[in-house]
């Protein structure tokens, strides 16, 4: 058996919220040797987000060392060489299979025992897979899922080989839109299907989800919206050739794509850390219940200080913003010192087409839509804001200017007061520009 070993700090996970915690170790002055990341995957930590747009982009393909972190953010690529300068131990297709908290032991797949004095729960999510819910068929070849390299590089093939042949995609959120969009860039006939009335419901209002049904169908994205993938049939390979929908109806695959969500990785620490909605719950510096273990990214459910409520949140930016926090709030308590609480923006963005969105805020309350939202347009242009209690509080731009964008930010994390909704809408744009 290896030999046990030992370092004052360990990221279970080696995805982006880990890659951003070791540039912020290196900021503050980690020694060779401290820092360890513990990472199933083989590669270094990585902008997850490149995964479902450019590293499928068959025509114009997006590869590794090209997206490792922190490129998304315009910082430096982590190569694996700038780990070993920093005296950080990569440790790579690594699963830990048990964390015994109170003894500050972890041990991975292959038997082999790390110790720690500090613990960082970078885990990430994992799909949720049709087979959850039983649905006949599900585990059948050519099915996909997309959270990791692996999982892309199948799929990135599957679409080589399946070249004009039909392609199904279950869900419509966000694996859903972006991956009909590279499925339709690389050839594919692509039809869409979702339970929901519109698609990407956790986020969008009817108004801006009939822009994006609309853009789709333009593109020849065919939708079906209302149902379920209920089962599927397979060719004497295993291979899928059908979903049976739980209307009646059926739609022929020669690839199927799911997109039904994720849940947090959270099992290694069950019945040891805290819970709260779905995530190990945290303080404004990431500190879990237990001490000296954090927890960042997906994983963690914080205080979003601005709406005065616990949540969790499964975003690149956040992730980034967790673990410089975490980093940040461990150094300075090392030294007795303190950071400020985290104040987080909640920012998500999506890139399909030639399409791009970015959001900021909360989606709650009423809403007002504004611009052109055309999908025949050329250029269009078009937002939407919520408003609760009288205050702006949530704002959504598709195909905004860097600085439109950085309007709609202030705007969101200002909040201010609306008279009316009517002049709202009629000023659009030029109300967060004023701010
Ligand atoms: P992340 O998933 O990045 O990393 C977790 C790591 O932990 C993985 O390396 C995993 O293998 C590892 N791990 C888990 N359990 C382990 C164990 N027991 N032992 C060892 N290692 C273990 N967001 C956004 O804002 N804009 C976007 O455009 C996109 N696009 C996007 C595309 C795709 C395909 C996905 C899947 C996700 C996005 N996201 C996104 C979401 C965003 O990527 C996500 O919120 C962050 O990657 C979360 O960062 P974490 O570090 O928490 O998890
Ligand atoms: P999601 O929660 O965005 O969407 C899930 C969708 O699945 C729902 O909107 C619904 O339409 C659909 N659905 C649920 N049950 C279904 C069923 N039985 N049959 C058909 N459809 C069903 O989750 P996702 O799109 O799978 O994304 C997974 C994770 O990756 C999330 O954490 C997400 O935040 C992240 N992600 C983010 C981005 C981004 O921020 N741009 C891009 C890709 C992935």
């Amino acid at each position: 058996m290896a030999e046990e070993k030992s370092f004052k700090y360990v990221i279970i996970g080696g995805g982006v919220s880990a890659g951003y915690a070791a540039r912020e170790f290196a900021n503050q002055g980690v020694k060779p040797g401290e820092l360890a990341i513990i990472s199933r995957e083989v590669v270094p930590p990585y902008e997850r987000p490149a995964l479902s747009k450019g590293y499928i982009n068959l025509a114009n393909k997006a590869t590794l060392p090209g997206f490792y972190v922190c490129a998304g953010s315009g910082g430096e690529r982590q190569f694996p060489q700038w780990y070993k300068d920093k005296g950080i131990e990569l440790i790579l297709d690594t699963e830990i299979v048990k964390a015994d908290l109170a003894a500050k032991t972890l041990v991975s797949g292959t038997g082999q025992v790390f110790k720690y004095q500090t613990l960082i729960a970078a885990t990430g999510s994992s799909v949720i897979r049709l087979s959850d819910f039983g649905v006949q068929g599900a585990d059948a070849k050519n099915i996909f899922y997309l959270r990791e390299l692996g999982d892309a590089d199948h799929l990135a093939y599957a679409m080589e080989v399946k070249e004009k042949g039909k392609a199904v995609v279950v869900g419509g959120g966000y694996i859903g839109l972006e991956l009909s969009a590279a499925l339709k860039n690389n050839n594919l006939e692509v039809t869409m299907v979702y339970p929901e009335p519109w698609c990407m419901p956790r986020l969008f209002t009817a108004g801006i989800a009939s822009f994006y049904e609309g853009y789709y169908a333009n593109k020849g994205i065919n939708i079906v919206k209302g149902t379920v993938a209920a089962g599927f049939s397979t060719n004497s390979a295993g291979e899928v050739t059908e979903v049976k929908l739980k209307d009646g109806r059926t739609l022929e695959a020669d690839i199927v794509i799911v997109g039904v969500g994720a849940r947090p990785i959270i099992s290694l620490f069950k019945g040891q850390v805290e819970e709260e909605k779905g995530g190990l719950k945290t303080d404004a510096f990431f500190k879990t219940s237990v001490p000296n273990v954090y927890a960042i990214g997906d994983v963690a459910t914080f205080p979003m200080k601005l709406y005065n409520e616990m949540r969790r949140v499964e975003h690149v930016d956040h992730a980034r913003k967790s673990a410089e926090q975490a980093v940040k709030a461990i150094m300075a308590a090392e030294e007795g010192k303190s950071v400020p609480e985290y104040d987080y923006l909640p920012y998500f963005y999506s890139r399909a087409f030639d399409l791009s969105w970015q959001f900021y805020g909360d989606n709650v309350g009423e809403t007002v839509l504004f611009g052109d939202n055309d999908p025949k347009s050329e250029k269009p242009k078009f937002g939407s804001y919520w408003i609760k209690e009288g205050k702006l509080i949530g704002a959504f731009l598709e195909g905004g200017t860097p600085e439109e964008n950085t309007a709609i930010a202030k705007v969101a994390r200002a909040q201010p007061s609306v008279e009316s909704l009517d002049v709202l809408t009629k000023e659009g744009l030029s109300f967060a520009n004023k701010i």
